[in-house]
Protein backbone atom coordinates (compact mmCIF):
# COMPACT_ATOMS: atom_id res chain seq x y z
CA UNK A 1 0.00 0.00 0.00
CA UNK A 2 0.97 3.25 -0.57
CA UNK A 3 0.48 7.25 0.55
CA UNK A 4 1.15 10.16 -1.80
CA UNK A 5 1.19 13.85 -0.04
CA UNK A 6 3.52 17.14 -0.69
CA UNK A 7 4.25 17.32 3.05
CA UNK A 8 5.58 13.96 4.78
CA UNK A 9 5.53 13.19 8.50
CA UNK A 10 9.30 15.01 8.48
CA UNK A 11 11.31 17.50 7.64
CA UNK A 12 14.28 18.59 7.71
CA UNK A 13 16.50 21.45 9.28
CA UNK A 14 20.51 21.43 7.62
CA UNK A 15 22.50 22.48 10.59
CA UNK A 16 25.71 24.47 9.61
CA UNK A 17 28.03 21.42 10.61
CA UNK A 18 26.18 19.75 7.71
CA UNK A 19 24.01 17.74 10.46
CA UNK A 20 20.40 17.33 9.83
CA UNK A 21 17.72 17.60 12.43
CA UNK A 22 13.93 16.39 11.61
CA UNK A 23 11.00 17.88 12.99
CA UNK A 24 7.42 16.64 12.33
CA UNK A 25 5.27 18.86 9.86
CA UNK A 26 2.24 20.93 10.77
CA UNK A 27 -1.23 20.53 9.28
CA UNK A 28 -4.27 18.12 9.70
CA UNK A 29 -3.24 16.17 6.81
CA UNK A 30 0.17 15.01 8.89
CA UNK A 31 -1.75 14.68 12.08
CA UNK A 32 -4.26 12.11 10.34
CA UNK A 33 -2.02 10.25 8.41
CA UNK A 34 0.64 10.20 11.25
CA UNK A 35 -1.30 7.56 13.05
CA UNK A 36 -0.83 4.94 10.46
CA UNK A 37 1.02 2.58 12.17
CA UNK A 38 4.87 0.73 11.01
CA UNK A 39 2.04 -2.20 11.29
CA UNK A 40 0.22 -1.29 7.66
CA UNK A 41 3.47 -1.77 5.57
CA UNK A 42 2.66 1.30 3.88
CA UNK A 43 5.31 3.28 1.88
CA UNK A 44 4.56 7.09 2.14
CA UNK A 45 5.50 9.10 -0.75
CA UNK A 46 6.35 12.73 -0.21
CA UNK A 47 8.25 15.96 -1.86
CA UNK A 48 11.34 17.59 -0.59
CA UNK A 49 10.35 20.81 0.34
CA UNK A 50 13.50 22.56 1.17
CA UNK A 51 16.95 22.01 1.25
CA UNK A 52 17.19 19.88 4.62
CA UNK A 53 15.34 18.09 2.54
CA UNK A 54 16.00 18.05 -0.63
CA UNK A 55 19.85 16.43 1.44
CA UNK A 56 18.09 14.09 3.21
CA UNK A 57 16.02 12.82 -0.10
CA UNK A 58 20.06 12.81 -1.67
CA UNK A 59 21.67 11.00 1.29
CA UNK A 60 18.45 8.04 0.87
CA UNK A 61 19.51 7.79 -2.67
CA UNK A 62 15.70 7.11 -3.72
CA UNK A 63 15.21 4.04 -1.15
CA UNK A 64 13.54 4.86 2.13
CA UNK A 65 14.45 8.24 5.25
CA UNK A 66 16.00 6.29 8.54
CA UNK A 67 13.29 5.18 10.24
CA UNK A 68 14.69 6.88 13.31
CA UNK A 69 13.43 9.90 11.75
CA UNK A 70 10.42 8.95 10.43
CA UNK A 71 8.63 7.24 13.82
CA UNK A 72 9.17 3.50 12.10
CA UNK A 73 7.39 4.81 9.07
CA UNK A 74 8.60 3.63 5.26
CA UNK A 75 9.03 7.25 3.57
CA UNK A 76 10.35 7.93 0.08
CA UNK A 77 10.80 11.75 -0.26
CA UNK A 78 11.15 13.07 -3.88
CA UNK A 79 13.89 15.22 -4.79
CA UNK A 80 12.00 17.21 -7.27
CA UNK A 81 13.69 20.00 -9.32
CA UNK A 82 13.46 23.00 -7.51
CA UNK A 83 11.60 25.44 -9.83
CA UNK A 84 9.42 22.91 -10.40
CA UNK A 85 8.52 22.30 -6.94
CA UNK A 86 8.43 26.01 -5.96
CA UNK A 87 6.05 26.81 -9.65
CA UNK A 88 3.76 23.45 -7.86
CA UNK A 89 3.68 24.82 -4.57
CA UNK A 90 3.42 28.09 -3.86
CA UNK A 91 2.15 29.36 -7.53
CA UNK A 92 -0.43 26.95 -8.03
CA UNK A 93 -1.48 24.76 -4.88
CA UNK A 94 -1.13 27.37 -2.39
CA UNK A 95 -1.92 30.52 -4.36
CA UNK A 96 -4.46 29.31 -6.51
CA UNK A 97 -6.02 25.70 -5.61
CA UNK A 98 -5.86 27.23 -1.51
CA UNK A 99 -7.40 29.86 -2.52
CA UNK A 100 -10.16 28.32 -4.95
CA UNK A 101 -11.33 25.98 -2.41
CA UNK A 102 -11.53 28.43 0.24
CA UNK A 103 -12.81 31.74 -1.37
CA UNK A 104 -9.88 33.84 -0.50
CA UNK A 105 -9.40 36.19 -3.16
CA UNK A 106 -10.18 39.98 -3.66
CA UNK A 107 -11.67 39.68 -6.63
CA UNK A 108 -11.62 43.27 -7.77
CA UNK A 109 -7.87 42.44 -8.76
CA UNK A 110 -7.55 38.98 -8.71
CA UNK A 111 -6.90 36.26 -10.10
CA UNK A 112 -5.60 37.08 -13.03
CA UNK A 113 -5.04 33.83 -15.17
CA UNK A 114 -2.19 34.93 -17.68
CA UNK A 115 0.95 33.24 -19.03
CA UNK A 116 3.43 33.84 -15.65
CA UNK A 117 -0.20 31.46 -14.62
CA UNK A 118 0.44 29.15 -17.43
CA UNK A 119 4.26 28.92 -16.89
CA UNK A 120 3.40 27.78 -12.95
CA UNK A 121 0.71 25.32 -14.04
CA UNK A 122 3.31 23.04 -16.42
CA UNK A 123 5.75 23.03 -12.87
CA UNK A 124 2.08 21.59 -11.37
CA UNK A 125 1.65 19.15 -14.01
CA UNK A 126 5.65 18.35 -14.05
CA UNK A 127 5.81 17.72 -10.50
CA UNK A 128 2.21 15.61 -10.44
CA UNK A 129 4.45 13.53 -13.41
CA UNK A 130 6.90 13.05 -11.01
CA UNK A 131 4.63 11.81 -8.29
CA UNK A 132 2.50 9.47 -10.64
CA UNK A 133 5.94 7.88 -11.89
CA UNK A 134 7.50 7.14 -8.54
CA UNK A 135 4.07 5.66 -7.34
CA UNK A 136 4.21 4.00 -10.61
CA UNK A 137 7.55 2.73 -9.79
CA UNK A 138 7.28 1.96 -6.39
CA UNK A 139 3.97 -0.17 -6.15
CA UNK A 140 3.47 -4.02 -6.45
CA UNK A 141 0.92 -5.55 -8.43
CA UNK A 142 -2.53 -4.57 -7.63
CA UNK A 143 -1.23 -2.63 -4.75
CA UNK A 144 -3.56 0.32 -3.16
CA UNK A 145 -2.41 3.68 -3.74
CA UNK A 146 -3.95 6.87 -1.41
CA UNK A 147 -3.15 10.32 -2.96
CA UNK A 148 -3.66 13.27 -0.83
CA UNK A 149 -4.70 16.54 -1.15
CA UNK A 150 -4.92 19.96 -3.73
CA UNK A 151 -1.47 19.23 -4.18
CA UNK A 152 -2.03 16.49 -6.27
CA UNK A 153 -5.04 16.62 -8.40
CA UNK A 154 -3.88 15.34 -11.65
CA UNK A 155 -1.57 12.59 -10.89
CA UNK A 156 -4.66 10.36 -9.92
CA UNK A 157 -5.33 10.13 -13.74
CA UNK A 158 -1.23 9.69 -14.68
CA UNK A 159 -1.00 7.13 -12.40
CA UNK A 160 -4.03 5.24 -14.04
CA UNK A 161 -2.72 5.53 -17.30
CA UNK A 162 0.84 4.16 -15.82
CA UNK A 163 -0.47 1.51 -14.02
CA UNK A 164 -4.28 0.39 -14.67
CA UNK A 165 -3.78 -2.23 -12.19
CA UNK A 166 -3.48 -0.12 -9.20
CA UNK A 167 -6.42 1.04 -7.13
CA UNK A 168 -6.01 4.27 -6.73
CA UNK A 169 -8.30 6.87 -4.01
CA UNK A 170 -8.03 10.46 -3.47
CA UNK A 171 -8.55 12.20 -0.58
CA UNK A 172 -9.23 16.01 -0.20
CA UNK A 173 -8.30 17.70 3.29
CA UNK A 174 -9.84 20.81 2.26
CA UNK A 175 -13.06 21.80 1.17
CA UNK A 176 -14.08 21.66 -1.98
CA UNK A 177 -15.11 25.27 -3.75
CA UNK A 178 -18.77 25.90 -4.74
CA UNK A 179 -19.19 25.42 -8.52
CA UNK A 180 -19.61 29.21 -9.41
CA UNK A 181 -16.58 29.86 -7.23
CA UNK A 182 -14.81 27.37 -8.91
CA UNK A 183 -15.89 28.48 -12.17
CA UNK A 184 -12.98 31.45 -11.84
CA UNK A 185 -10.43 28.94 -12.99
CA UNK A 186 -9.67 28.61 -17.03
CA UNK A 187 -12.33 25.98 -18.41
CA UNK A 188 -9.30 23.57 -19.52
CA UNK A 189 -7.66 24.05 -16.00
CA UNK A 190 -10.92 23.44 -13.75
CA UNK A 191 -11.45 20.26 -16.49
CA UNK A 192 -8.08 18.94 -16.06
CA UNK A 193 -8.40 19.26 -12.22
CA UNK A 194 -11.67 17.24 -12.28
CA UNK A 195 -10.74 15.00 -14.48
CA UNK A 196 -7.32 14.21 -12.79
CA UNK A 197 -9.54 13.36 -9.80
CA UNK A 198 -11.68 11.45 -11.43
CA UNK A 199 -8.47 8.92 -12.43
CA UNK A 200 -9.61 7.25 -9.58
CA UNK A 201 -11.60 4.59 -7.96
CA UNK A 202 -12.59 6.85 -5.13
CA UNK A 203 -12.69 10.13 -4.60
CA UNK A 204 -13.13 11.62 -0.68
CA UNK A 205 -14.01 14.55 1.30
CA UNK A 206 -13.87 15.10 4.74
CA UNK A 207 -17.93 16.00 4.79
CA UNK A 208 -20.95 15.56 2.60
CA UNK A 209 -20.65 19.42 2.21
CA UNK A 210 -17.90 19.12 0.04
CA UNK A 211 -18.21 15.77 -1.68
CA UNK A 212 -21.53 17.66 -2.97
CA UNK A 213 -19.77 20.73 -3.69
CA UNK A 214 -17.12 18.45 -5.98
CA UNK A 215 -20.19 16.74 -7.71
CA UNK A 216 -21.30 20.13 -8.72
CA UNK A 217 -18.22 21.13 -9.95
CA UNK A 218 -18.40 17.91 -11.67
CA UNK A 219 -22.03 18.67 -13.42
CA UNK A 220 -21.35 21.82 -13.86
CA UNK A 221 -17.67 21.94 -15.62
CA UNK A 222 -18.45 18.33 -17.13
CA UNK A 223 -21.47 18.03 -17.84
CA UNK A 224 -24.34 15.46 -16.48
CA UNK A 225 -23.32 12.28 -14.71
CA UNK A 226 -19.56 11.38 -12.74
CA UNK A 227 -17.67 8.52 -14.75
CA UNK A 228 -19.00 5.52 -13.58
CA UNK A 229 -15.48 4.09 -12.46
CA UNK A 230 -15.50 6.88 -9.43
CA UNK A 231 -17.15 6.64 -6.66
CA UNK A 232 -17.18 9.42 -4.00
CA UNK A 233 -16.86 9.18 -0.54
CA UNK A 234 -17.01 10.63 2.85
CA UNK A 235 -14.55 10.01 6.08
CA UNK A 236 -14.63 13.26 8.87
CA UNK A 237 -11.09 12.51 10.69
CA UNK A 238 -11.37 12.63 14.33
CA UNK A 239 -9.07 13.50 17.15
CA UNK A 240 -7.08 10.91 18.60
CA UNK A 241 -8.30 10.55 22.20
CA UNK A 242 -5.77 7.82 23.28
CA UNK A 243 -2.88 9.77 22.36
CA UNK A 244 -4.03 13.23 23.07
CA UNK A 245 -4.96 12.36 26.60
CA UNK A 246 -1.73 10.77 27.38
CA UNK A 247 0.74 13.79 25.93
CA UNK A 248 -0.95 16.43 27.59
CA UNK A 249 -0.16 14.63 31.16
CA UNK A 250 3.32 14.97 30.67
CA UNK A 251 5.92 16.88 32.83
CA UNK A 252 6.70 18.91 29.68
CA UNK A 253 3.03 20.04 29.50
CA UNK A 254 2.94 20.75 33.17
CA UNK A 255 5.66 22.55 32.87
CA UNK A 256 3.97 24.83 29.67
CA UNK A 257 0.91 25.17 31.95
CA UNK A 258 2.45 26.92 34.86
CA UNK A 259 4.22 29.60 32.67
CA UNK A 260 1.09 29.93 31.25
CA UNK A 261 -0.64 30.70 34.43
CA UNK A 262 2.54 32.81 35.22
CA UNK A 263 1.57 34.94 31.98
CA UNK A 264 -2.20 34.94 32.07
CA UNK A 265 -2.41 35.52 35.62
CA UNK A 266 -3.97 33.66 38.63
CA UNK A 267 -8.07 33.31 38.49
CA UNK A 268 -8.50 34.67 35.01
CA UNK A 269 -10.75 33.20 32.53
CA UNK A 270 -8.99 31.92 28.84
CA UNK A 271 -9.97 32.07 25.17
CA UNK A 272 -7.49 30.01 23.50
CA UNK A 273 -7.23 29.61 19.80
CA UNK A 274 -4.05 26.98 18.52
CA UNK A 275 -4.01 27.67 14.17
CA UNK A 276 -1.37 27.71 12.31
CA UNK A 277 -0.98 31.37 10.63
CA UNK A 278 -3.38 30.71 7.50
CA UNK A 279 -5.29 33.41 5.79
CA UNK A 280 -8.64 30.97 6.36
CA UNK A 281 -8.33 30.69 10.13
CA UNK A 282 -9.82 34.07 10.42
CA UNK A 283 -7.25 35.40 13.51
CA UNK A 284 -7.68 39.04 12.65
CA UNK A 285 -11.21 38.97 12.92
CA UNK A 286 -11.03 36.67 16.21
CA UNK A 287 -8.87 39.48 17.41
CA UNK A 288 -10.99 42.06 16.58
CA UNK A 289 -14.20 39.66 18.30
CA UNK A 290 -12.20 39.78 21.35
CA UNK A 291 -11.37 43.74 21.28
CA UNK A 292 -15.37 44.01 20.85
CA UNK A 293 -15.84 41.95 23.95
CA UNK A 294 -13.97 43.99 25.96
CA UNK A 295 -15.58 47.22 24.48
CA UNK A 296 -19.38 46.01 24.66
CA UNK A 297 -18.81 43.89 28.29
CA UNK A 298 -16.21 46.09 30.19
CA UNK A 299 -16.83 44.06 33.18
CA UNK A 300 -14.45 41.47 30.80
CA UNK A 301 -11.57 43.66 31.89
CA UNK A 302 -8.92 42.55 33.92
CA UNK A 303 -11.31 39.16 34.03
CA UNK A 304 -9.71 37.75 30.71
CA UNK A 305 -7.03 37.03 28.84
CA UNK A 306 -6.73 35.48 25.34
CA UNK A 307 -3.87 33.03 24.38
CA UNK A 308 -3.62 33.09 20.98
CA UNK A 309 -1.29 30.45 19.47
CA UNK A 310 -0.37 31.33 15.40
CA UNK A 311 1.94 29.54 14.17
CA UNK A 312 3.78 30.31 11.17
CA UNK A 313 3.18 28.94 7.80
CA UNK A 314 3.83 29.37 4.06
CA UNK A 315 5.93 32.33 4.75
CA UNK A 316 7.68 31.93 1.12
CA UNK A 317 4.18 33.95 0.12
CA UNK A 318 4.02 37.57 0.43
CA UNK A 319 0.17 37.33 1.34
CA UNK A 320 1.33 35.19 4.20
CA UNK A 321 3.93 37.25 5.80
CA UNK A 322 1.48 40.28 5.91
CA UNK A 323 -1.17 38.43 7.49
CA UNK A 324 1.22 37.20 10.10
CA UNK A 325 2.03 40.97 10.24
CA UNK A 326 -1.21 42.15 10.92
CA UNK A 327 -2.14 39.78 13.53
CA UNK A 328 0.77 40.73 15.36
CA UNK A 329 -0.15 44.31 15.17
CA UNK A 330 -3.48 43.76 16.24
CA UNK A 331 -2.83 42.20 19.17
CA UNK A 332 -0.18 44.60 20.55
CA UNK A 333 -2.78 47.48 19.74
CA UNK A 334 -5.76 45.47 21.52
CA UNK A 335 -2.66 45.32 24.64
CA UNK A 336 -1.77 49.16 24.15
CA UNK A 337 -5.54 50.14 23.83
CA UNK A 338 -6.78 48.11 27.04
CA UNK A 339 -3.74 46.69 29.07
CA UNK A 340 -3.31 47.59 32.64
CA UNK A 341 -0.17 47.28 34.41
CA UNK A 342 -1.26 43.79 35.91
CA UNK A 343 -2.86 42.77 32.77
CA UNK A 344 -2.15 41.76 29.15
CA UNK A 345 -4.82 40.96 27.29
CA UNK A 346 -3.84 39.19 24.48
CA UNK A 347 -1.04 36.63 25.06
CA UNK A 348 0.26 36.47 21.36
CA UNK A 349 2.59 33.06 20.53
CA UNK A 350 4.06 32.36 17.82
CA UNK A 351 6.91 29.57 17.72
CA UNK A 352 5.25 26.25 17.44
CA UNK A 353 5.52 24.57 20.27
CA UNK A 354 3.57 21.04 20.57
CA UNK A 355 3.28 21.17 24.27
CA UNK A 356 2.35 24.33 25.24
CA UNK A 357 -0.61 24.36 22.71
CA UNK A 358 -1.48 21.13 24.70
CA UNK A 359 -1.11 23.28 28.02
CA UNK A 360 -3.48 26.10 26.69
CA UNK A 361 -5.88 23.49 25.69
CA UNK A 362 -6.19 22.04 29.49
CA UNK A 363 -6.00 26.02 30.60
CA UNK A 364 -8.83 26.81 28.09
CA UNK A 365 -12.39 28.23 28.97
CA UNK A 366 -13.31 29.00 25.69
CA UNK A 367 -11.75 27.76 22.31
CA UNK A 368 -12.20 30.33 19.43
CA UNK A 369 -12.52 28.53 16.05
CA UNK A 370 -13.67 30.76 13.78
CA UNK A 371 -12.72 29.97 10.48
CA UNK A 372 -13.39 31.85 7.06
CA UNK A 373 -13.81 27.91 5.54
CA UNK A 374 -11.93 24.74 6.72
CA UNK A 375 -12.02 21.42 5.54
CA UNK A 376 -12.15 19.61 9.19
CA UNK A 377 -10.71 21.65 11.98
CA UNK A 378 -9.26 19.42 13.91
CA UNK A 379 -8.45 22.12 17.05
CA UNK A 380 -12.08 22.06 17.28
CA UNK A 381 -12.15 18.59 17.84
CA UNK A 382 -9.07 18.05 20.47
CA UNK A 383 -9.51 20.99 22.88
CA UNK A 384 -12.80 18.96 24.18
CA UNK A 385 -11.06 16.45 24.82
CA UNK A 386 -7.90 17.62 26.76
CA UNK A 387 -9.56 21.09 28.29
CA UNK A 388 -9.85 19.82 32.43
CA UNK A 389 -12.42 21.76 33.33
CA UNK A 390 -14.49 21.06 29.56
CA UNK A 391 -14.46 23.88 27.55
CA UNK A 392 -17.31 26.33 25.23
CA UNK A 393 -16.60 25.95 22.05
CA UNK A 394 -17.19 28.80 19.65
CA UNK A 395 -17.09 27.01 16.06
CA UNK A 396 -17.37 29.15 13.07
CA UNK A 397 -20.53 27.28 10.85
CA UNK A 398 -17.81 27.21 8.00
CA UNK A 399 -16.00 25.31 9.37
CA UNK A 400 -16.21 21.26 8.16
CA UNK A 401 -16.55 19.99 11.80
CA UNK A 402 -19.33 21.97 12.47
CA UNK A 403 -21.08 19.10 10.71
CA UNK A 404 -20.24 16.63 13.30
CA UNK A 405 -20.10 19.40 16.38
CA UNK A 406 -22.57 22.42 15.89
CA UNK A 407 -25.15 20.89 18.70
CA UNK A 408 -22.77 21.38 21.42
CA UNK A 409 -20.79 24.59 20.29
CA UNK A 410 -22.08 27.88 20.07
CA UNK A 411 -22.27 28.11 16.42
CA UNK A 412 -20.50 32.26 14.48
CA UNK A 413 -20.78 33.41 11.09
CA UNK A 414 -17.03 34.13 10.80
CA UNK A 415 -17.26 37.71 9.07
CA UNK A 416 -19.81 38.57 11.58
CA UNK A 417 -17.15 39.95 14.46
CA UNK A 418 -20.31 41.50 16.51
CA UNK A 419 -21.79 38.29 16.79
CA UNK A 420 -18.52 36.37 17.87
CA UNK A 421 -17.89 38.77 20.34
CA UNK A 422 -21.42 38.28 21.76
CA UNK A 423 -20.70 34.36 21.66
CA UNK A 424 -17.36 34.85 23.46
CA UNK A 425 -19.70 36.89 26.22
CA UNK A 426 -22.11 33.45 26.18
CA UNK A 427 -19.25 31.17 26.40
CA UNK A 428 -17.79 32.86 29.41
CA UNK A 429 -21.00 33.30 31.28
CA UNK A 430 -22.21 29.51 30.44
CA UNK A 431 -22.83 27.59 33.71
CA UNK A 432 -20.22 25.16 35.24
CA UNK A 433 -22.73 22.14 34.61
CA UNK A 434 -23.95 23.00 31.05
CA UNK A 435 -19.95 23.65 30.12
CA UNK A 436 -18.93 20.24 31.30
CA UNK A 437 -21.68 18.70 30.04
CA UNK A 438 -21.49 20.01 26.19
CA UNK A 439 -18.24 19.42 26.70
CA UNK A 440 -18.16 15.81 27.22
CA UNK A 441 -20.40 15.60 24.09
CA UNK A 442 -18.04 17.23 22.07
CA UNK A 443 -15.35 15.18 23.18
CA UNK A 444 -17.23 12.22 22.31
CA UNK A 445 -18.10 13.18 18.49
CA UNK A 446 -14.78 14.72 18.03
CA UNK A 447 -13.39 11.34 18.82
CA UNK A 448 -15.94 9.12 17.03
CA UNK A 449 -13.45 8.78 13.80
CA UNK A 450 -9.92 8.62 15.22
CA UNK A 451 -6.98 9.13 12.85
CA UNK A 452 -6.08 4.58 12.39
CA UNK A 453 -9.93 4.16 12.02
CA UNK A 454 -10.13 6.91 9.54
CA UNK A 455 -7.42 5.55 7.24
CA UNK A 456 -8.30 1.99 7.16
CA UNK A 457 -12.03 3.00 6.59
CA UNK A 458 -11.13 4.72 3.57
CA UNK A 459 -8.71 1.50 2.30
CA UNK A 460 -11.28 -0.70 3.42
CA UNK A 461 -14.10 1.51 1.05
CA UNK A 462 -11.59 1.32 -1.70
CA UNK A 463 -10.93 -2.79 -1.47
CA UNK A 464 -14.88 -2.98 -1.36
CA UNK A 465 -15.61 -1.33 -4.49
CA UNK A 466 -12.81 -3.02 -6.51
CA UNK A 467 -12.78 -6.42 -5.02
C1 LIG B 1 -3.64 21.86 5.20
C2 LIG B 1 -3.50 21.05 3.93
C3 LIG B 1 -2.35 20.09 4.03
C4 LIG B 1 -1.08 20.82 4.43
C5 LIG B 1 -1.31 21.64 5.72
C6 LIG B 1 -0.09 22.48 6.12
O1 LIG B 1 -4.02 21.04 6.26
O2 LIG B 1 -4.71 20.37 3.65
O3 LIG B 1 -2.14 19.44 2.79
O4 LIG B 1 -0.02 19.93 4.64
O5 LIG B 1 -2.41 22.49 5.51
O6 LIG B 1 0.30 23.31 5.07
P1 LIG B 1 1.73 23.21 4.40
O7 LIG B 1 1.66 24.07 3.18
O8 LIG B 1 2.67 23.74 5.45
O9 LIG B 1 2.00 21.77 4.11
Amino acid sequence: MLVASNRGPVSYEAAEDGSLRARRGGGGLVSGLSAIGPETDAVWVCAALGDGDREAARRAEGGPLPEADTGGQRVRMLDIDPDVFAGAYNGIANSVLWFVHHMLYQTPLEPVFDAEFRRRWAAYEAYNRAFAEALAEEAGEGAAVLIQDYHLALAPRMLRRLRPDLRIGHFSHTPWAPAEYFRLLPDDIAAQLLTGILGADRAAFLTRRWADAFTECCHAVLGPGIPSGTRIGVHGLGADADFLRERSHRPDVAERMAALRAETGEGRRTIVRVDRTELSKNIVRGLLAYRQLLDAHPEWRERVVHLAFAYPSRQDLAVYRDYTAEVARVAEEINSVYGTPGWVPVVLHVKDDFARSLAAYRLADVALVNPIRDGMNLVAKEVPVVSDEGCVLVLSREAGAHEEMGEDALTVNPYDVTGTAEALHTALTMPAAERAERSKRLAAAGTALPPARWFLDQLHALDDQTS
